[in-house]
């Protein structure tokens, strides 16, 4: 509750305070300051035009607000921290996959169900016939579900469509959720996921189209902030990848690699080699893998609800990526076919449980190393002045919380550039 309504104001009216100001929070800043989690604690966070302006005690807070008549919101001893990124979803999609869920518990495997015309060409056929609108109002509600639980930037890929115009709507329904939500939303043109149905028998022409006219079109229309390309056996060689990231590379477009999801073809060291921002996945990589990727300063994105839902048992080699210095995020990888969820702290819950991760590195993986599997660390994923004032406010006792409970949403409220919406 604002203890003040009155700002102070400018000769062109506009206040030259801050904006707003929430005093007694613990704050998880997420950034390096020696303290775990960066924590802060009777803390205050100041907000002026949807930035980050001040960090301190709630004590130096209350005192500079009252003197320049700003709104005091009392935080009430929840913990705040940088708003959840989810940097790996595919999320805007046509139909669902229950009957593979159905066929893979009676034995069927993903790789079998993909081969048989299944899998994400099934998605395709039911994406490709859904109207913008359908997608757009299924999206929403995943959306809406994410933001619930405290997501203030979500990535959105391609991949459903596979033809040009398909891709491109995908896409501008991708763009259209930013437009009417609060989130917001990076979004990725994944130009190879499967080989569509009317090029089969014809891997080339596929090649020369998606690294050709599709990808130039897609680029000079805005559509997309980067690439993604799945690269594994049962998708696209590591030659086709390298094709097409290097068409992407000379768009200028930022790289994500699906990577090691179930073999190892030396996908992690092509994305490293390319520059890209991330390999996604990475439950085979080799040493030389973990190394190039160390080295390309490239982020190894963790997506254990897809682990969990094909029933893998070879987990990411967490520990020779934390040796190696690989930064780690965690994202849900919302998709039909191998992690039907919409809830990024599951995937925290999941990153802990089945890969290892400790509670600090799997909120860091939904904040400060998503942010920087986006390119977008300078503007946002920790708590810090001059980065957007994106944050989520948790009822919780201790950060650990968020990675611990299974199936709870303690999230109290969501600040979106600087704007409180209740939750
Ligand atoms: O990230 N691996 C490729 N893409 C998705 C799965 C897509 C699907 O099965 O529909 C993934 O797991
Ligand atoms: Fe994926």
């Amino acid at each position: 509750m604002p203890k003040s309504s009155q700002e102070p104001q400018s000769s062109d009216g506009r206040s030259n305070g801050w904006d707003r100001v929430w005093v007694g929070a613990q704050l998880a800043t997420m950034a390096a300051s020696g303290e775990a989690y960066g924590a802060m604690h009777d803390a205050a966070i100041a907000v002026k035009d949807g930035r980050i302006a001040w960090l301190g005690s709630s004590a130096e807070a209350e005192r500079r607000a009252a003197a320049q008549a700003v709104p005091v919101i009392d935080a009430a001893g929840v913990w705040i921290t940088p708003g959840l990124i989810d940097c790996h979803t595919h999320l805007v999609y046509g139909g669902n996959r229950v009957a593979e869920f159905e066929q893979r518990l009676g034995g069927a495997s993903y790789e079998d169900i993909a081969r048989a015309g299944g899998g994400i060409e099934s998605t395709v056929r039911a994406s490709r016939a859904a109207t913008r609108e359908s997608l757009f109002a299924v999206a929403v509600t995943r959306v809406r579900r994410l933001m619930a639980e405290g997501v203030t930037t979500l990535e959105i890929k391609s991949g459903y469509g596979l033809d040009l115009e398909s891709e491109r709507r995908l896409l501008e329904v991708a763009r259209a959720l930013a437009g009417d939500l609060a989130v917001s939303v990076q979004t990725t043109y994944l130009g190879l996921h499967a080989l569509p149905e009317e090029f089969r028998g014809d891997r080339n022409g596929y090649l020369d189209a998606v690294c050709g006219t599709w990808l130039e079109d897609i680029a000079a229309r805005g559509l997309a902030d980067a690439v993604d390309a799945f690269c594994e056996t049962i998708a696209f060689t590591p030659a086709e990848t390298e094709r097409f990231l290097a068409a992407a590379g000379r768009l200028h477009l930022p790289i994500h690699v699906h990577a090691g999801q179930l073999n190892d073809i030396g996908a992690a060291e092509l994305a490293a080699r390319h520059g890209a921002l991330s390999a996604d996945h990475l439950e085979f990589v080799s040493p030389a893998g973990v190394r190039a990727l160390a080295a390309a300063g490239c982020v190894a994105v963790l997506l254990p609800g897809a682990y969990f839902t094909l029933r893998q048992t070879h987990p990411p080699p967490v520990a020779q990526l934390r040796e190696a210095g690989v930064p780690m995020a965690v994202a849900t990888d919302c998709n039909p076919g191998t992690s039907p969820c919409t809830s990024l702290l599951l995937a925290l819950n999941m990153a802990c449980n089945l890969f290892g991760l400790t509670p600090q590195e799997a909120l860091a993986g939904a904040t400060r190393e998503a942010a920087r599997a986006l390119g977008l660390l300078a503007d946002r994923g920790t708590l810090e002045v001059g980065k957007r004032a994106d944050f989520a406010l948790w009822r919780i006792d201790r950060p650990a919380e968020l990675a611990y409970a299974l199936g709870a949403n303690p999230c109290a409220g969501v600040v979106y550039r600087g704007q409180a919406r209740g939750a």
